[in-house]
C-alpha cells in the first residue's frame, strides 16, 4: 500500500523564502574557524565559516557564514542557523542539534532530517567537535579528509 506524504506548505513557504534570500551566504576571508562536511549518501556538502569576537569577558561568535553544494533544505537551515550563531560561545553553539538549528524552519520531516544535521556537521567541524550524526556506512567527506576513509579526496571549491 502507498500512503500519500502530506505536503507541509508552511514549511516550504519558509524553505523558499530563505532560498530566495540567504542570510549569510559566502566565504569569510577572515574567519577563526572552518569546518567542511558531506554526506557520501546523497553527495551534498557544506562548508562554515566562523569569526570570534570579545564581549562582556566571553569568546562569542560575531559570524558565521556558509557556502553549501546541497540541497535547498541544508540552505534554508544554514541560512536560519548562522542568524542563530550570532552572539553564542563555542560551547553553546556546539551543543545544538541539527532540530534546534532548523528550528525556526518548523519541524522537518524524516527524509530532510540529515539535511538539518549537515548544517550541524559543518558547525562542529569548525568548532573542533565529533558530529552526532547518526553515521552511515559510507564514510562522509570529512571522514575521508581527515585520513579516516580508505581514499584520499581533493576538494576543490568553486565560487
Ligand atoms: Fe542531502 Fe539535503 S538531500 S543534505
Amino acid at each position: 500500500m502507498i500512503v500519500p506524504v502530506k505536503k507541509n506548505d508552511e514549511l516550504e513557504s519558509k524553505i523558499e523564502e530563505a532560498i530566495k534570500n540567504p542570510r549569510n551566504l559566502g566565504e569569510m576571508k577572515d574567519a577563526d574557524a572552518i569546518g567542511t562536511v558531506g554526506s557520501a549518501d546523497c553527495g551534498d556538502m557544506l562548508r562554515m565559516w566562523i569569526k570570534f569576537k570579545e564581549e562582556n569577558g566571553r569568546k562569542v561568535i560575531d559570524r558565521a557564514t556558509f557556502q553549501s553544494f546541497g540541497c535547498q533544505t541544508a540552505i534554508a537551515v544554514a541560512s536560519v542557523a548562522t542568524e542563530m550563531l550570532r552572539g553564542k560561545t563555542a560551547d553553546e553553539a556546539k551543543s545544538m542539534s541539527g532540530e534546534e538549528l532548523a528550528a525556526p524552519l518548523g519541524p522537518l520531516p524524516p527524509v530532510k532530517i540529515h539535511c538539518a544535521q549537515l548544517v550541524e556537521g559543518a558547525l562542529r567541524s569548525a568548532l573542533g567537535a565529533e558530529t552526532t550524526a547518526p553515521r552511515s556506512t559510507s564514510p562522509t567527506l570529512i571522514e575521508q579528509l581527515s585520513g579516516n576513509g580508505k581514499q584520499k579526496v581533493r576538494v576543490v571549491i568553486d565560487k
